[in-house]
Parts: C-alpha cells; sequence; structure tokens
C-alpha cells in the first residue's frame, strides 16, 4: 500500500512530485504528504488527511521551491489517517524527514526504549519510529546519515520501503527497501524514486529495482550507489521500462474502471499475442515449453492468490484439472504462507498476482521456494517483486490497471491459464485433437465475444439505478461460473458498499435461500451449459420465494426469460471460457451501481490497489 515518490536534480522537484503522487494514489489515499528542501535550505513539510488534490491546496501559498524532495500517499495501517500521522514524518529536531510504506512490527518495542532516552512522539504511526531511531542513532555515533539507515534498518522487524531527507546535506536522498517496491529512475543530472515506474516513465525508461535489504544512496550529480544494510557494494542492472503514458490516463471515460473494463477485448488479443497461432491451430505458452520436464513431472499444482486474483485461480484450477488430469489445489496465500502446507520438490506452486507485489503471495511463494516447489508466477507489473524471484512464468499483458477494483486483469489472468493449461494438455496427450482445435479457435473468438457484451452497456447502466435501493445481494453459479459468482459479488462489494455474496448455486439450499425475499436481488449465471437445467431448478427455487432474478443466459433463451426478472443475453461460449464473458456485464453492473450510488468507483474507502503489508 501506499505510494512514494521522489526526486532529486535541476528542476522544481514539487510539481513533479505531485504529478508522481497522482499516479500512485491508485495505492493509498488516506491522507498525502510532500517534504521540500528550499531554496534557502529549510526542510519544509506539508501534510494533511485526504487525496493529493486536498494535499495541492494546503500547499498553497506555501514555499514549494526545492530540487529535492519526497512524497507520500498513505493507506494506515497503525494510526487513524489524519494530519499528523500523515507522512513525511520529521525526526525530533526536524533535521530529518521520512516517508514509509510497509509496516515495522517491532516499534512498540523501539518506540519505549526511544521515550526512554526523552524522545516524544508526535503521531500513532510505526513509522515516527524508524525517523527517531535514524536521528538517535546519528546523533549519538556522529555518522552520516546512510550508515545511521543502515544501523537502525538492522533493528527493525518487518516491511519497509523508505526515503529519507536530511536537512544538513540537501544533494541526498537516501532510500532502502525489504519487501515493499522501490524503483529509481535515471535520467540526465536528475534522479527519481517511486514505488513503481509509473511515476517515471515521463522523465526516463532507465530504471533500477532495489532488492530487498538493499539502500540507494541518490545524490545530486553523482552516480548512482546502491550498498546493502553491511554496507556492501551491489551490482545493479540499469532495466528498461516501456510503459505508453495513454495507458495512464482516463483516455475519456469518466473513471478508470470504466475504461479497463472496455478494454478488454484489446486487452485480452494482447495477451494471446505471439503465443496463439490460429492458422496454424495451436497455442504455445513458452515459458512452459521452456520448462516442460519440470512442469510435466509435478505431482500437483498449488495455486496461491489472494482476492481477485484467488477467484481467477479457482478458474484455473477446473482448467487444469479438467485439461490436464493434474490436481490442483487453490489457496490463499495469506492462509498457505502461515500453515505450514505439505510441499516438497513434486510440487508445482501457481502465484497469480495483478500488481506482483502482494505481501501475502509473495511470502507464500517464498515459503514454497524454500521447500524446493518450482514457482510459476502469472503477474501484470513487468519487474514487480513476485514475477523476480518466480523460476519463471507468464506476464498477462493488459497494461497498467489503475481502478482499484480489478477487471481486465482477472480475464488476463484467465486468459493466461486457459492457454497454460492449453499449452501443457498438448504436451500431456490428455485432450483429444478435435478438442484442442476446437479450444485454440473458441479462445481467439472471445475478443469479439467480449465487444458484443460491452455493448450491453447503456443496458445495463438503466438497470442499474433499480438496486440502488439494496442492501444485500447474492451472486449464483455452478461450476466455471461459481468463481464469477465470487468475482461479481467482490466487486459490487468493494465499490458500491452493499454487502453481496457469491455461492455455488446448489449451496444455496443449504442455508442463504433463508435469506431470500422480494428485497432480495440474485444475479444467477444460467448460461446454456452442462448444469444448465439444475441452475433453472434454483432459479424456480427463488422465484417461489419471491426473490428478484437478474439471470444471464446464453443468447435466444426463452426458458428463463419467462421466469426471471430481467435476462441479459450473452453470446453463446464453450462453458469452460465463459468466465471470460460472463464476468464483464457482472463488472458493468457493480460499476454503474456504484456510481449510481456516488460513490468513488476507482479509489473506494479502505482499499487500496496494491496491498504490500499483510
Ligand atoms: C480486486 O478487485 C481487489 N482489489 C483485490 O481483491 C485484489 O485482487 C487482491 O488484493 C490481489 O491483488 P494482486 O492481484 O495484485 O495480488
Ligand atoms: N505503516 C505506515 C502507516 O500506517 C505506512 C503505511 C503505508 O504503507 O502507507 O503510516
Amino acid at each position: 500500500m501506499c505510494g512514494i515518490v521522489g526526486y532529486i536534480g535541476k528542476k522544481q522537484a514539487y510539481p513533479i512530485l505531485i504529478k508522481g503522487l497522482k499516479r500512485l494514489e491508485y495505492r493509498g489515499y488516506d491522507s498525502a504528504g510532500v517534504a521540500l528542501i528550499s531554496d534557502n535550505k529549510q526542510l519544509n513539510v506539508y501534510k494533511t488527511k485526504g487525496k493529493v488534490a486536498d494535499l495541492e491546496a494546503f500547499a498553497t501559498h506555501k514555499d514549494i521551491s526545492g530540487t529535492v524532495g519526497i512524497a507520500h500517499t498513505r493507506w494506515a495501517t497503525h494510526g487513524e489517517p489524519c494530519s499528523l500521522n500523515a507522512h513525511p514524518h520529521f525526526s525530533s529536531s526536524e533535521r530529518l524527514a521520512l516517508i514509509h510504506n510497509g509496516i515495522i512490527e517491532n516499534y512498540a518495542t523501539l518506540k519505549e526504549k526511544l521515550q526512554a532516552k526523552g524522545y516524544v512522539f508526535k503521531s500513532s504511526t510505526d513509522t515516527e519510529v524508524l525517523v527517531q531511531l535514524i536521528e538517535y542513532i546519528q546523533n549519538s555515533n556522529h555518522i552520516d546519515l546512510l550508515t545511521a539507515v543502515q544501523l537502525a534498518l538492522q533493528e527493525v522487524i518487518g516491511a519497509y520501503a523508505i526515503a529519507v531527507l536530511d536537512r544538513d546535506n540537501p544533494d541526498e536522498i537516501v532510500a532502502a527497501r525489504k519487501s515493499s517496491p522501490l524503483v529509481v529512475g535515471i535520467g540526465t543530472n536528475e534522479f527519481f524514486l517511486a514505488s513503481d515506474a509509473t511515476p517515471i516513465v515521463e522523465y526516463t525508461d532507465q530504471v533500477v529495482y532495489l532488492e530487498d535489504e538493499e539502500i540507494a544512496l541518490i545524490r545530486r550529480d553523482k552516480p548512482l550507489r546502491i550498498v546493502n544494510l553491511n554496507n556492501v557494494e551491489c551490482s545493479h542492472e540499469v532495466k528498461t521500462v516501456a510503459l505508453n503514458l495513454g495507458q495512464l490516463e482516463k483516455g475519456g471515460y469518466p473513471h478508470f474502471m470504466l475504461k479497463e473494463i472496455f478494454e478488454q477485448p484489446d486487452c485480452i488479443c494482447d495477451c494471446m499475442r505471439g503465443r496463439i497461432n490460429v492458422n496454424e491451430n495451436h497455442v504455445i505458452l513458452f515459458s512452459v515449453i521452456d520448462h516442460k520436464e519440470r512442469l510435466l513431472r509435478a505431482k500437483r499444482f498449488i495455486i496461491v492468490a489472494c482476492g481477485t486474483s484467488w477467484h481467477a485461480g479457482l478458474i484455473g484450477k477446473q482448467l487444469i484439472e479438467s485439461f490436464c488430469r493434474i490436481p490442483v489445489e487453490v489457496e490463499y496465500a495469506s492462509e498457505f504462507r502461515y500453515r505450514n502446507p505439505v510441499i516438497d520438490e513434486n510440487d508445482v506452486v501457481i502465484a497469480i498476482s495483478q500488481s506482483g507485489e502482494t505481501a501475502d503471495t509473495l511470502a507464500a511463494v517464498e515459503l514454497a521456494k524454500s521447500r524446493g516447489a518450482f514457482i510459476f508466477g502469472i503477474c501484470n507489473v513487468i519487474g514487480s517483486s513476485i514475477p523476480r524471484i518466480t523460476d519463471t512464468g507468464a506476464y498477462i499483458h493488459v497494461g497498467p490497471e489503475i481502478g482499484v477494483a480489478s477487471t481486465k486483469a482477472f480475464t488476463g489472468q484467465v486468459t493466461v491459464l486457459v492457454m497454460l493449461a492449453l499449452t501443457l494438455a498438448k504436451e500431456r496427450g490428455t485432450l483429444s485433437e478435435a478438442e484442442y482445435l476446437s479450444m485454440v479457435r473458441e479462445l481467439s473468438a472471445i475478443p469479439s465475444k467480449m465487444k458484443e457484451v460491452l455493448q450491453l452497456n447503456d443496458r445495463i447502466a438503466q438497470l442499474s439505478k433499480i438496486f440502488t435501493y439494496a442492501h444485500n445481494f447474492i451472486y449464483l453459479g455452478r461450476g466455471y461460473s461459481y468463481p464469477v459468482a465470487l468475482e461479481g459479488a467482490l466487486k459490487l462489494k468493494e465499490i458500491s458498499y452493499i454487502h453481496a455474496e457469491g455461492y455455488p448455486a446448489a449451496e444455496m439450499k443449504h442455508g442463504p435461500i433463508a435469506l431470500i425475499d422480494a428485497e432480495m436481488p440474485v444475479v444467477v449465471i444460467a448460461t446454456r451449459n452442462g448444469l444448465y437445467e439444475k441452475v433453472l431448478s434454483n432459479i424456480q427455487e427463488i422465484k417461489a420465494r419471491k426473490g428478484r432474478v437478474i439471470a444471464l443466459v446464453t443468447r435466444g433463451d426463452t426458458v428463463i426469460s419467462r421466469i426471471a426478472d430481467t435476462c441479459i443475453e450473452l453470446p453463446e461460449t464453450p462453458e469452460c471460457l465463459e468466465p471470460l464473458i460472463t464476468t464483464v456485464p457482472l463488472q458493468m453492473l457493480a460499476y454503474h451501481i456504484a456510481v449510481c450510488k456516488g460513490m468513488d468507483v476507482d479509489q473506494p474507502r479502505n482499499l487500496a490497489k496494491s496491498v504490500t503489508v499483510e
């Protein structure tokens, strides 16, 4: 969570920092702040509760001069969102200012120790402990900032990406990371610092990704130096990032979420590009071929992920089991990492993460790796932490996803999982030639079917107006549609704050049916596939109790249209690919209900895009 930006160079830092914070605002947005060493050598800190726009208003008419500065947009872990708890935090003497992403787990012990030495704390954050500790170490040992940061971090337990400014040394920023991301951008006579590359790409495409326990010494007119906590020099590779600035803008849409929903047909084409060839009738995920031996000898696959990525994992399980006949388990990364799972070198772990930074997924990967499992990553953000520690993997290539509610990443993840299952099935000989060929054809037809579904947008916007009254929603689906029901419910919860539950349709009679009454909207994925008749009975059961049914049906279905209150007709698609189609109207439904309720769709309360804390 939280976005970090830094700048040192010849230009005025403030506009660069503010623009950078806006790019990173999706990561956290409960408060924001900036620290600048002004032209007359003052260390000025401005911070406030609220969004980056509130910070800009707050800083109006203040001294925002300076060619070096750091800035932060917060997602509170310790201490409520308020100006005092916002970052940057000053040290006692106000000589140092620090921003932090992560959690200092032993902050209480360190705080007591510092309080005993007379240090007074202004905020209730864990972060303030760190800046006070650095100052204490610096003063007691008369050492430079870099050494003080190294010593302080040796005492810290937890996760951090930090940047520190020292009023008495306006020509340097010291930055460090452990388990939270940090990227240094290298320009001409200037450096940038950020939680991801999005604030940097406007100025340079040359970046260095810091590794855990590395400290970057970013100095004016001097080369970048990277050392570890013991002051050993670390070699670092300068990478070229390719990000198109247009991808970071709303492009005429009112919200990033709507833009990202509409981008899906193109994103899925990008995701399949070079991997699927309809003329030659094949799908190849090269990373699967490159590691064929290892993947083929796996006794089982374990998928680890969180949130929407976990829902994609549930679909992946069905795909891999049915195409490849390999057992697959799907785990919440947060549970997996703490329950001493049985896992060894015969296992393959698939880690799914849009951001590639989710702390729980990262920790689950580290655990699996330490037990000898082979790790395959499915991520979106290129160069992020998870792809850097996996053995191999496949990017989903859907471009930056800015809306906090995940949309195109989900369909991208499912597309990669289909390609993975097909590539592996071909190698294992577990799919007939006819089935394989039909899957290749059907998969390549998905983007044009998605386009047809997007044409339903106006109708769904109209329909959504009816449901702003609702306090609860139920989503039902079976088989491949069950994870879609979970995903539909999560989308609605996240952005409209309406309580919603997803269930396997047949489970309804084991409890949730008690909730059904005339007030309860029930979204049922009832396309004409394997369990159609069963789902039809479930719809009858809901109607018998006066529930209000919104059914997603296959185009031309005349049976359900006579029973359901509303039918959304979708193009016919094989069952295993249907999640790529049925998810789209559910994304639009959640989006429009949230808009009708006047919610902040792209930055819903309490959430952040990238969950880099536990
Ligand atoms: C999805 O809409 C959510 N915002 C959230 O559940 C998300 O999918 C989850 O935090 C996992 O993120 P990741 O894919 O970046 O690891
Ligand atoms: N733990 C710190 C706080 O609550 C940092 C949170 C963040 O990553 O934004 O202030």
